[in-house]
């Protein structure tokens, strides 16, 4: 691209944008950026570390991934933390959010095995973020789930899973609990589920859309709604701290204003957000009803002895429900919904299962991902439609950014920030909603999944052709850092 073209596209991308509201962000309101374990660290089989799932994945299916490229070094925070903290401090964030790396601590997954290097790791890392008076907030299962527990089934086998999690849950508090106020027990099941044993894009490969995956997610809410117990009971008195489960949603806006279309863009939100979303933080539990009778139906008509969505007993409704103490939201972009007629039945999948088209308005403005367009008012949308669901629960964005090819004048990215914040902002100040977070993904360039290092999320660039892994803040790092300090996404804020 030259850049007269940069140029050009950077002013339809003003023009497409409305105006960043001059208010302020409340005084309390807390910023930080985010990571994970998998993408930043390295150090894959160092110190006693065991392999997980995405190390086994990239390196037997290195072709899976863009131009072969694993998280073996990634940017190597595993011996350049310091640094990362560094550009926090600059940065002036109040929290960083960071994911444990399950087998760096439990080399094969099960607590009878504990490998101290790596618990040392963690708690330097905590140590060091509170000496400079940030905050750490700590998912415990960001994707990287030990290989030797996939070997006897992983995340389907409900049996297995919940209480090896709750395990692991347990120890992490024991361990980092003195120091750790924030906890997110999962980061986006969605995608580990759907992804890693429906599709089988993600690791660990498996396809069995529609049934691995929807045991998947059983599992999971059991295993977060155990690990809230578990805190409540024997932490909360002494540590007192707070324990949510992220959960991932684009918007889905009705593709017109039809009953018809009304009602698909909220079924596929059901069966998006809402699938992990209900059971926890609906007042009612238990999976949305819409999804429980659409498998039900197709199940049986697909020659399924029972549905294949499993089903939870009164008992675990109640003891699922009301298991966090806020609500963590990821989102990065919107999409449009269209009602059809349902897809015969066949295939047996998840998608056939909502049976609606979504679809991405081509006028939209692109990042580097596909997947990623910017569409900022979509994010207030979201915002207050998950209030209105779930009962007013206070929000925290967990995740919130956008991809390009690296370059250090992002001013793509700043826009991006800039827009969705001002709509994050909006939702908080016009429609009174208890939204008191945000991260912006990522702290830094880093392993992008399928996409490996193509796609570049970070407030700062990381070098990967240098073996320092040089880190250099772009443009939207001295933007973030204005809006952290300043509480105000614009030049002048009304008071
Ligand atoms: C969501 C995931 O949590 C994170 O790992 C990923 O890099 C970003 N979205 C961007 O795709």
């Amino acid at each position: 691209m030259n850049l007269n073209t940069v140029f050009f596209l950077l002013i339809t991308l003003r023009l497409a944008l409305a105006e960043p509201t001059n208010k302020k962000f409340p005084e309390n309101f807390l910023f930080g950026t985010a990571t994970a374990s998998y993408q930043v660290e390295g150090g894959w089989n160092e110190d006693g570390k065991g392999e997980n799932i995405w190390d086994y994945f990239t390196h037997t299916y290195p072709d899976r991934i863009a131009n072969q490229a694993n998280g073996d070094i990634a940017c190597n925070s595993y011996h350049k933390y310091l640094e990362d903290i560094e550009m926090l401090k600059d940065l002036g964030v109040h929290f960083y959010r960071f994911s444990l790396s399950w087998s760096r601590i439990l080399p094969e997954g099960h607590i009878e095995k504990i490998n101290q290097v790596g618990v040392d790791y963690y708690k330097n890392l905590i140590k060091a973020l509170k000496e400079n008076g940030i905050e750490p907030y700590v998912t415990l299962y960001h994707w990287d789930l030990p290989q030797p527990l996939q070997e006897k089934g992983g995340w389907p086998n409900t049996d297995l899973m919940v209480d090896l999690f709750a395990d692991y849950a347990r120890l992490a508090f024991t361990l980092f609990g003195d120091q750790v106020k924030y906890w997110m027990t999962f980061n986006e099941a969605k995608q580990t589920c759907q992804l890693g044993y429906g599709y089988g894009v993600f690791a660990p490969g498996i396809q069995s859309n529609g049934i691995d995956s929807y045991k998947c997610a059983h599992t999971v809410i059991k295993s977060h709604a155990k690990a809230y117990h578990i805190y409540d009971e024997e932490f909360r008195k002494t540590q007192n701290g707070r324990v949510s489960m992220v959960i991932d949603s684009d918007w889905f806006e009705p593709a017109s204003d039809s009953d018809k279309d009304i009602e698909a863009a909220e079924r596929k939100i059901q069966f998006t957000f809402g699938w992990y979303a209900n059971p926890i933080y609906h007042p009612d539990g238990n999976y949305p009803q819409v999804m429980i009778d659409r498998i039900a139906e197709r199940s049986k008509k697909e020659g399924f002895e029972k549905s294949r969505l499993p089903e939870f007993t009164s008992d675990e409704i109640d003891y699922i429900k009301g298991t966090f103490d806020f609500l963590s939201l990821n989102t990065y972009t919107t999409s449009m919904v269209k009602w059809i007629d349902d897809y015969p039945i066949g295939n047996v999948g998840y998608d056939n299962d909502i049976s609606v088209v979504a679809y991405q308005d081509p006028s939209w403005n692109s990042s580097a991902s596909s997947w990623l367009k910017v569409v900022p008012w979509g994010t207030r949308k979201l915002i207050n439609w998950v209030d209105k669901t779930y009962n007013h629960p206070e929000i925290v964005i967990t995740e919130n950014g956008f991809s390009d090819y690296g370059e250090l004048d992002d001013e793509g990215r700043i826009l991006y920030y800039q827009n969705y914040l001002s709509n994050i902002l909006e939702a908080i100040k016009e429609d009174g909603i208890n939204v008191t977070g945000y991260t912006a993904w990522s702290l830094m360039d880093n392993f992008e999944w399928l996409n490996g290092y193509t796609e570049k999320f970070g407030l700062y660039q990381v070098d990967f052709d240098d073996e320092n892994r040089t880190r250099t803040p772009k443009k939207s790092a001295d933007f973030y850092k204005k809006v952290v300090a300043t509480k105000c996404l614009v030049n002048q804020c009304e008071d």
